[in-house]
């Protein structure tokens, strides 16, 4: 759990963070680039070190890209987050 201190905190929390664009996103589909990084709700997941997301692929979903919406047809909730810490925000 993030303990949020006090607002300088934050924002230093804030400043070691990523802030990407959806183009920048669609490199890290572990295909154009080894990196694989999927946005959910507003963040940039690094899911480089799951064995279900080899190569860039979970299922039938690409890394790259904000899955938000596909979550919702997934067979499993965002809890499946809880052990990923984000590393960065979508532009
Ligand atoms: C056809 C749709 C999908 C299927 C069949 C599927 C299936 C699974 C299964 C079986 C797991 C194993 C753990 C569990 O069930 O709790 C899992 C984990 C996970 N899924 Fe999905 N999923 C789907 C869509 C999605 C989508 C759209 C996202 C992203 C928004 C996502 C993100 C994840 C993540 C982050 C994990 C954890 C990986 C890990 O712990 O290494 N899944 N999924």
């Amino acid at each position: 759990m993030v303990q949020i201190q006090g607002p300088g905190v934050y924002l230093q929390e804030r400043k070691r963070m990523l802030t990407i664009s959806k183009n920048e996103l669609a490199l890290r589909n572990g295909q154009d680039r080894p990196d694989i990084w999927i946005a959910f709700e507003g963040k940039i997941y690094d899911l480089g070190k799951s064995r279900l997301w080899k190569n860039g692929r979970h299922y039938e979903h690409w890394a790259g890209q904000d899955l938000t919406e596909e979550l919702k047809k997934a067979p499993h909730t965002a809890k499946v987050f809880d052990k990923f810490k984000p590393i960065g925000y979508l532009k």
